[in-house]
């Protein structure tokens, strides 16, 4: 397994892999959720490439760029487990140089969810997503399912900008109490990660709510709020029912597929979680 941090390095590399190219992208901090994506490369690739870079253009000001965990050691060593060709782990300035004034934004999947907390986020996600596809050139690419908008506006620039690339999404991987694997759940105490468990179990509610027959979006969302409410130490930031492919809103009853999605603050530390409920119209 090589450490590449160049570009010019990396397309020598490349130059030598011949066959299918798995890459998946990460800012570190690899927990079981990436390790999922890395076996499933392995699975279906020739070649597995991983990148760590944790990316300034999708944190704003005063969020959590500047102590973000960075593990590049223990992160390889986890990665020396699998069949891992190279980690590519370049520097803020290789990726952003001086003269860096163009982005890739997407506009139609990319609002709302995510964005009204984080409007900077799918600008800067999209623009490092086109630029590693471009250095990586893989021939498949993996996304966890933990974050589904991020997954779906990925899949949208894949197709509108042409990219010869599959995208494979992954599974949430899931702590014993449900809370989905994260970076972020580094900076919860004990007991704050512990009653996070509380995201998936009011998923789950919903989903057995909506499988009973219950099909309107305030009736549902209520149910998550007051199971998210029973918990203090949970401060919700939205709960949202949307069209699983378009992502919008659900008004009235909800049918078709959906995606039910939450954003719940523990202490300042800011927690998503989704499910995909499918049934017929
Ligand atoms: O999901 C992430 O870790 C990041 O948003 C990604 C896709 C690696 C882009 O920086």
């Amino acid at each position: 397994m090589n450490l590449i941090v160049t570009i010019p390095e990396f397309r020598d590399a490349r130059a030598n892999l011949f066959g299918t190219v798995g890459f998946v992208p990460t800012m570190g901090a690899l927990h079981r959720g990436h390790m999922s994506l890395v076996k499933k490369s392995n699975q279906l690739c020739d070649f597995t490439v991983v990148s760590v870079f944790v990316n300034p253009a999708q944190f704003a000001a005063g969020e959590d760029l500047s102590t973000y965990p960075r593990t590049l050691d223990s992160d390889l060593k986890l990665l020396s487990n699998y069949n891992v060709e190279c980690v590519f782990a370049p520097t803020s300035e290789t990726m952003y140089n001086t003269d860096f004034s163009t982005f890739v934004d997407e506009n139609s999947l990319s609002s709302g969810l995510e964005s009204l907390s984080r409007p900077h986020f799918f600008k800067g996600v999209s623009t490092i997503i086109a630029k590693l596809f471009n250095i990586i050139q893989p021939s498949h690419a993996f996304f966890g399912e933990k974050d589904a908008q991020q997954l779906r506006v990925i899949q949208r620039i894949v197709e509108n900008l042409n990219f010869p690339i599959q995208i494979i999404p992954g599974p949430v991987v899931r702590e014993e109490n449900g809370l989905a694997m994260s970076s972020r759940n580094e900076y919860l105490n004990k007991e704050e990660r512990s009653r996070a468990g509380i995201l998936y179990s009011a998923l789950l509610k919903t989903q057995k709510q909506i499988t009973d027959g219950e099909r309107s979006v305030k009736k549902i969302i209520d149910l998550v709020r007051k199971t998210l409410h029973s918990e203090p130490l949970a401060k919700v930031d939205y709960i949202s029912i949307v069209n699983d492919k378009t992502l919008i809103e659900v008004q009235g009853d909800v049918s078709g597929d959906v995606l039910v999605s939450l954003a719940v603050y523990f202490s300042d530390i800011r927690l998503i979680d989704n499910i995909t409920i499918r049934f017929p119209e």
